[in-house]
């Protein structure tokens, strides 16, 4: 079998480079790795994972080879890898099967070559691998000691698995982690949606109608960066109480059919499909922007789309114009995939920081409770998450209070 996938090894150079430049920025993660370097804790142990292959990703995959591991690494989305990155990890020992621009075909060939190495440990993102796993390679799947999951959509997709009896190994929701959603999923979503959009179109915000789709955990980061960019957002929602805390945020709420008559841009970010769909097209304006921070392009039906467009074409690298049969364009960033890694470089390194040692140690801890776990979705440990910010925090150099003995005595008290 192959050892390795990439679109061009002559870019590894370059690769190497940005790696360098994330690794400086994720201070936490590499404190965790040079903490742990002499012990290999990984040592003889297979690591599969599914993840967009960014600089951050590989500063990752650099920690789990430095603890001794082999590791396997396929794209979480055909167009999200960064092609330097991944020629730079296949020079430093990592089995890379990803390169921008796959077709959905080989996008699965990917996945299941990962799943097929036979890992002891397995990471995804988005749930594509743990669904193979777990579905189809149940064999395979039954020698794995666990597994991380990086995202809501994710989370979602293994609580499925474990209500329906199929989850055969434990698994980490680290996308539950409050040093990561908190920060990744808000901050780091809400940055490097605008990035995405600005880049793909160079457009001015200040002054545009932005309509953010869902007010989780992204939205609310999108929504909020939106606003300091100067738009002027309006907020969809399906759940009372967000949609009522969007409002108390000093955002304008209402449904999408409303929305779609004034927006100047729509970002999706709900992890459900359809959400913009043939009826708001048909009431937008000429001129309006779509795109998508949800972790699957199902979001903005793209069928609709095409059966109401007459013609189509990609004028900018990240842009395509539908010109609609009545003459109205509509202009889809992205291919309605993830706009911040498709037209951007994902979330900055900082964010990714706690993202990524949140993965390495629900790793360790996975290894270490080995035979102590049912196969089921578990939180990470609070304990985890404390270590995380305090590092995080130091790395800042910033410090905060402690308890007293007397304020601990006091808050347990009746
Ligand atoms: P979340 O569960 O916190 O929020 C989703 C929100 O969408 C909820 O409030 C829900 O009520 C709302 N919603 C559902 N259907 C809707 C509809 N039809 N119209 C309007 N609102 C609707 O989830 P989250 O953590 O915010 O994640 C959202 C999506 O973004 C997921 O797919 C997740 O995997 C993905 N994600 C992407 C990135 C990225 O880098 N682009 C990063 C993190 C998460
Ligand atoms: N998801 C969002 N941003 C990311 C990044 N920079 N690297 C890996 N996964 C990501």
């Amino acid at each position: 079998m192959e050892d390795y996938k990439v679109k061009d090894l002559g870019l590894a150079e370059e690769g190497r480079i940005q790696l360098d430049w994330a690794e400086m920025h994720m201070p936490v993660l590499v404190r965790l790795r040079e903490s742990r370097r002499g012990e290999e804790p990984l040592k003889g142990v297979k690591v599969s994972a599914v993840l967009h292959v960014t600089k951050e990703t590989g500063v990752l995959m650099r920690t789990l080879k430095a603890w001794g591991a082999e590791v396997y690494l396929a794209a979480s989305n055909p167009l999200s890898t960064q092609d330097s990155v991944a020629a730079a990890l296949v020079e430093e020992g990592v089995h890379v099967y990803a390169w921008r621009g796959m077709s959905t075909e080989e996008y699965f060939q990917a996945i299941r070559r990962v799943a097929e190495a036979r890992p002891d440990l397995v990471i995804d993102d988005g749930g594509d691998l743990h669904v193979l796993l777990n579905r189809e390679l149940k064999d395979i799947a039954k020698g794995v000691i666990g597994g991380a999951e990086e995202t809501t959509t994710g989370v979602i997709r293994l609580k499925a698995l474990e209500r329906e009896g199929e989850l055969l190994y434990p698994v980490i929701a680290v996308n539950n982690a409050m040093t990561k959603f908190m920060f990744d999923n808000r901050y780091g979503t809400g940055q490097s949606t605008v990035d995405g959009i600005l880049r793909a179109t160079n457009i001015l915000l200040a002054g545009k109608v932005a309509v953010v789709a869902g007010y989780g955990w992204v939205g609310r980061g999108i929504a909020l960066r939106l606003r300091g960019m100067g738009a002027r957002v309006i907020v969809t929602e399906v759940d009372p109480i967000r949609a009522l805390e969007a409002v108390m945020d000093g955002f304008d709420v209402m449904p999408m059919i409303e929305a779609a008559r004034v927006g100047d841009i729509f970002v999706t970010a709900t992890g459900n499909r359809d959400v913009i769909r043939k009826e708001h097209m048909e009431a937008m304006k000429d001129g309006a922007i779509l795109a998508n921070s949800g972790h699957f392009n199902v979001e903005i039906n793209i069928n609709d789309l095409e059966s109401l467009a007459e013609s189509k074409r990609v004028i900018r690298g990240s842009v395509t114009e539908y010109r609609l049969k009545d003459g109205r364009r509509l202009y889809l960033l992205a291919e309605g995939r993830l706009v911040n890694l498709v037209a951007a470089e994902g979330h900055p390194s900082e964010v990714m920081d706690m993202s990524f040692s949140n993965q390495a140690l629900a790793l360790l801890y996975l290894l270490e409770n080995r035979g102590k776990l049912e196969p089921r979705v578990y939180e990470v440990p609070r304990s985890q998450d404390e270590q995380v910010a305090r590092l995080k925090l130091e790395s800042m150099g910033i410090r905060i209070d402690e308890l007293t003995d007397e304020q601990r005595r006091y808050l347990s008290q009746a």
